[in-house]
């Protein structure tokens, strides 16, 4: 079902914007039943532009292949200080990272010269962070999807002045899930995550641990974080020259800031927790052999059954915890991960060690939407418009003095937001909301894709589409929503909601 949307609504865009892009077929008429046909037959970069929601734009840029010469790194997980206490202790540092054999490339990084530690949080933890600015620059800690009072959010309000540091309280009182933390620093959140600064967050529960999925760190639960960067001729992240107001984007893949990553596996269930840590690029992850695997997360927690999908695709900062299970696919053939278009993301070596301690259970979580949600009102409406600095939400740019919104602690509300098309068509915008996770209602007035009825933060949001969704916030502050496409939320398409 998610595949038909994603289908659907890029399938719009050509016709809406042909004439402005270079790389796009003339205008021609279409309507619903060849739109499918249509799509076969779209050359590749057309198809790779079109997946990016960049139909509007003259740069098209590709992902480079993966080769797959260096085994994947995997996040260190964060000792907790020495102690009674939960204490940990992050810093955002810079440092020299060797992405590129030989080669020394200026990065940022939280404990460490590139990306972060994972951070493992149980439910009921009452966890503390010491969280200390080292750069030369303004920071904040941003703990995306955590469920928080707005004061240790981390938002635009809460910078840190270089050798700055503060130390954060707060509760872990939501279930299982993969989060993760970055900056949020006013106008420079683009460019500092582009640099590096991101880490991942895994809460697990007494129902995580007694579900029986995989869950051995690094070996069958396997974080991996996309993220597609510009290298110049020196081989630095040179982000001021590989700008784009529109979302910046590029040829080079890392995950978990390995070039040309594999993944070694035993012959087993596989959980794969992939995190979008792009600032603009969209990915649509498939099985190069047309194999299926399962979804059991979102990003707030678990889905009540796997869903089986054949694709899954996730915008920027969005998470889908997914099962390949290596045991049933014929690993003869090359393996790997790729993208929508084709391209290879991650190729899979897989051992000869066979293992059967996981399971997928059939029931996982107990999450839904009773009649009462989806009979209330909308009580806040949310347009998104524009591109490049041109963005908007309600036809206003973020304002650090103004609030937009207000709500009720503990009070669910619907909310409604709408992709306002402009003459190009427009593109998709990634929304998000902090400080807690939402359910959706519907998508232009349809349930949801199966694999989306779970907790969410981060939604896409087509052209001309209008998204329902129910929400309610269980701590108070003023809490940021905006495009998570980094550049947009730098531009000012953010606004602000007051939770009394
Ligand atoms: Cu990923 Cu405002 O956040
Ligand atoms: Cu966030
Ligand atoms: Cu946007």
């Amino acid at each position: 079902m998610g595949i038909k949307i994603t289908l659907a609504a890029a399938a719009i865009s050509i016709l809406v914007i042909s004439g402005c892009s270079n790389n796009v077929k003339p205008e021609k008429e279409m309507d619903h039943s060849t739109m499918n046909h249509e799509m076969e037959e779209m050359d590749h970069s057309t198809m790779g532009e079109m997946m990016e929601g960049h139909m509007s734009h003259d740069e098209v840029v590709m992902l480079n292949d993966s080769t797959g010469e260096n085994e994947l790194k995997i996040p260190t997980m964060l000792e907790q200080d020495d102690g009674e206490d939960v204490v940990y202790t992050v810093r955002a540092q810079k440092g020299k990272t060797e992405i590129f054999n030989g080669t020394e490339t200026e990065t940022y990084g939280y404990n460490g010269s590139f990306l972060g530690p994972m951070l493992r949080f149980e439910k009921g933890d009452k966890v503390k962070i010491r969280t200390i600015n080292e750069l030369d620059e303004a920071t904040t800690f941003h703990w995306h999807g955590l469920e928080v009072p707005a004061d240790v959010d981390g938002g635009p309000h809460d910078a840190l002045e270089p050798g700055e540091e503060k130390v954060i309280e707060f509760e872990v009182t939501q279930e299982a899930s993969t989060l993760w933390f970055h900056p949020h620093p006013e106008g420079k959140t683009s460019e500092q995550v582009y640099n590096g600064l991101a880490g991942l967050i895994y809460i697990e529960d007494d129902n995580s641990k007694s579900l029986g999925l995989p869950s051995v760190y690094g070996e069958n639960d396997i974080p991996l974080i996309f993220q597609d960067r510009k290298f110049d001729d020196k081989k630095q992240l040179n982000y001021s020259a590989a700008k784009n107001e529109d979302g910046t984007i590029g040829d080079t893949l890392l995950v978990n800031g390995t070039l040309n990553p594999k993944l070694t596996v035993n012959k087993e269930k596989v959980r794969l927790r992939l995190l979008n840590g792009s600032n603009a690029r969209n990915f649509t992850f498939k099985l190069n052999t047309g194999d299926s695997f399962v979804q059991i997360a979102t990003d707030g927690g678990f889905l009540n059954e796997p869903v089986t999908l054949k694709e899954v695709t996730l915008t920027p900062s969005e998470r889908a915890e997914i099962i390949v299970d290596f045991s049933q696919i014929d690993t003869e053939k090359d393996l790997a991960l790729t993208n929508e278009d084709g391209s290879i993301l991650l190729p899979f070596e897989v051992l000869d060690q066979s293992r059967a301690i996981s399971k997928i259970p059939g029931v996982m979580n107990d999450i839904s939407l009773t009649e009462e949600e989806m009979d209330l009102p909308v009580t806040k409406k949310i347009e998104l418009f524009g591109m490049m600095d041109m963005v908007t939400i309600n036809g206003k740019k973020y304002d650090p003095e103004r609030i937009d919104f207000t709500q009720q602690q503990g009070v669910m509300e619907v909310w409604e937001i709408y992709n306002k098309p402009d003459d190009m068509g427009g593109m998709i915008h990634p929304f998000h909301i902090h400080g807690t996770q939402f359910k959706i209602i519907s998508r232009n007035g349809e349930a949801p894709p199966e694999n989306e009825r779970g907790w969410k933060d981060s939604i896409s949001i087509h052209p001309d589409e209008t998204v329902k969704i129910a929400i309610q916030f269980n701590h108070k502050g003023v809490y940021m929503f905006h495009c998570h496409i980094l550049e947009h939320e730098d531009n000012g398409m953010m606004g602000q909601v007051k939770v009394e």
